[in-house]
């Protein structure tokens, strides 16, 4: 690879002495990709003189490409199909319960939770498409084949008021929600380690988001306790949705940080940690919200359909350490041996546990991929098989 053919090659030119170094470099740049009306008045000449005659767009991609390993590319392409799975179901929640959705009742329901709760959902919605639209960006950008899953948006919309009818990628209408991450993140104990962790609270067979007008009309007033069919059930519907936020971006959470490991390139690295870290940030919010739900004065509410009830966490039967709704910060931990001491981490962080094929297969259970075509399964599974089987390499 020639030294010039890479853009770290623009810091090492000398600038002139009439142009300061850093406006050469924006110069230089702004003439590789065309825009030479910025360049008026900035010292063209001096600045274009500086750009190497092979720093051509196409040159520069090959070298870029040259750069990244096929495990970084896998590790990539994995994550931003995980981002576009994370944006589309994150694109639900917001048309009917985001501060600019449209479903009155379920934004109420939800506001019961936070009051924030509805401006939180269309921050973490715009967060998905952000992190979707960086990664296939990104690949482009250095010459890799960016993801597309729009062949396998074929799944319904619901039928509520504010819900768009179009083509879904995920089902949020019937979720088996898994919430033993309440308790594995109350535990002093890693599941990389070999330990296994409750449910908090069995949600199955139960919508995230209203179904339709019927059972649930979006004029509903939605009063602390609930006091109608309709309240109650809409109110179990934004309670489940409040565990199943959670649940998701604990998966991203262990997801970045099992993908970090097996990158090579520093500056895939720094997109990986850096993407990730917002994935534990939303965590964090999302797991104090949902405890909310299980917490009074909202707890007890049924579900007049399927009969869940959530009840409250700080009282007996439940209560204590695996329990109680303000201990939202990770519980010290077992981790990497068990004779060191415990220490606060994310975890899951081993491939298995939390790896790309380990989440498709926690988000087939959560029954986000119902009614799915196989075609669909067998594409995200190669994308993760391929992530997984990244391995680090460090010249
Ligand atoms: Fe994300
Ligand atoms: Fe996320």
């Amino acid at each position: 690879m020639k030294k010039h053919n890479t853009p770290d090659a623009l810091s090492t030119v000398p600038a002139e002495p009439q142009v300061p170094a850093r406006e050469g470099l924006d110069s230089a740049w702004n003439r590789v990709v065309g825009r030479r009306a910025f360049l008026k008045g900035v010292g063209v000449t001096g600045a274009a003189a500086l750009v190497p005659a092979a720093l051509t767009t196409s040159g520069a991609m090959a070298a870029r490409k040259a750069a990244l390993t096929d495990g970084d590319v896998a590790i990539l392409q994995f994550l931003a199909a995980a981002e576009l799975i994370e944006t589309d179901l994150w694109q639900q929640y917001n048309e009917l319960g985001g501060v600019d959705g449209g479903n009155a009742s379920y934004q109420a329901a939800l506001s019961n939770l936070d009051g924030d709760m509805p401006q939180y959902i269309a921050d973490n919605t715009d967060d998905e498409m952000s992190h979707a639209a960086f990664l296939n960006a990104y690949l482009k950008s250095m010459g890799a084949e960016q993801v597309n899953l729009d062949a396998f948006r074929t799944l319904p919309s619901s039928k509520a008021t504010g819900a768009q009818q179009i083509g879904r990628l995920t089902n949020l209408q019937k979720l088996n929600v898994d919430t033993s991450w309440y308790t594995r993140y109350r535990s002093t104990q890693n599941p990389d380690l070999g330990a296994t962790f409750p449910q908090a609270i069995t949600i199955k067979n139960e919508p995230a988001i209203p179904l339709n007008d019927t059972e649930t009309p979006p004029g509903t007033s939605q009063p602390v306790p609930p006091d109608s069919t309709a309240a109650s059930r809409m109110q179990a519907i934004a309670n489940t949705a409040g565990f199943h936020f959670a649940y998701i971006e604990q998966g991203g959470a262990s997801l970045y940080t099992s993908l970090s490991l097996k990158v090579s390139s520093l500056e895939v690295l720094r997109i990986v940690v850096s993407i990730g870290g917002v994935e534990v940030d939303h965590f964090g919010l999302w797991h104090d919200k949902c405890g909310n739900a299980v917490a009074q004065p909202l707890a007890g509410v049924t579900d007049p359909k399927t009969g869940l009830t959530f009840p409250d966490f700080n009282a007996p039967p439940f209560g204590g350490e695996q329990f109680q709704t303000n201990l939202i910060l990770p519980e010290p931990a077992s981790f990497i041996r068990k004779n060191l001491p415990p220490v606060s981490v994310i975890r899951p962080s081993l491939t298995e546990n939390a790896g790309a094929v380990a989440t498709i297969e926690s988000f087939t259970a959560d029954l986000l991929f119902e009614g799915q075509t196989s075609q669909f399964f067998r594409t995200v599974m190669a994308l993760a098989r391929a992530a997984d089987a990244a391995e680090r390499r460090v010249h």
